[in-house]
């Protein structure tokens, strides 16, 4: 299990605890319309699936690595990354609705990128948003990811319904290590 400090947040792994925040943070229609699995309204019992599924230094068991995004001891986000193939990692995040345009996304992305090339070896990183999210294909452009050409079709549970997605992505050798960004075994 590994924590990840970037200025003043901590991303550190999903606690059972946690559940009750969650099941506020993700009852946000932007973030269930913006995202794939969150369905809307998310409600206790979905959070308390969602906290059960974190395990020891992966979450799921799908090399999924999930983490609260803290600032002054609260989550306010979320961010993560996730195997898809070999040497490739999936990188997604979301914002409470009352911390957005601060950057938070924008660090949170970044932090979680250098973690899947720095903690978890990736060789390329990918992400995707939704054709309608400008915004958050604007913090995926900071972070240093590029259109790849392809828009594909994903559904969006929080929709109920297919939505285009236009897929980024990253290499490792494109991407300038941070030394803001301080990796290191959660708790020490
Ligand atoms: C998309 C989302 C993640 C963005 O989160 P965020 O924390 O607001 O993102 P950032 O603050 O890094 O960037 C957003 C904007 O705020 C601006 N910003 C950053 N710091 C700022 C500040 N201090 N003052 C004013 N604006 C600021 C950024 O420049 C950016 O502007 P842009 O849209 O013109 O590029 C958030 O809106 C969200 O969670 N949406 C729902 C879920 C979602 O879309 N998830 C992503 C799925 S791919």
């Amino acid at each position: 299990m590994v924590e990840i400090r970037t200025g003043d947040l901590l991303l550190r792994p999903v606690d059972e605890a946690d559940a009750a925040r969650f099941a506020v943070l993700c009852n946000d229609i932007d973030v269930a319309r913006n995202t794939s699995r969150i369905p809307h309204p998310y409600s206790r019992a979905d959070a308390d699936a969602f906290v059960a599924k974190r395990g020891a230094g992966m979450f799921g068991d799908d090399n999924e690595y999930v983490f609260a995004v803290c600032r002054d001891g609260e989550i306010i986000a979320c961010a993560g990354a996730h195997r898809i193939s070999p040497g490739v990692f999936e990188i997604g995040y979301w914002v409470g609705v009352d911390y957005r345009r601060r950057g938070v996304a924008t660090r949170a992305a970044r932090a979680v990128t250098q973690f899947a090339f720095e903690g978890l070896s990736a060789d390329i990183a990918t992400a995707g948003f939704f054709t309608d999210n400008p915004t958050s294909g604007r913090v995926l452009e900071r972070v240093g990811f590029r259109r790849t050409g392809d828009i594909i079709v994903m559904h969006s549970a929080g929709r109920g319904e297919d939505v285009d997605t236009v897929r980024v992505a990253l290499a490792r050798k494109d991407f300038e290590l941070s030394p803001e960004i301080v990796i290191k075994p959660a708790g020490a």
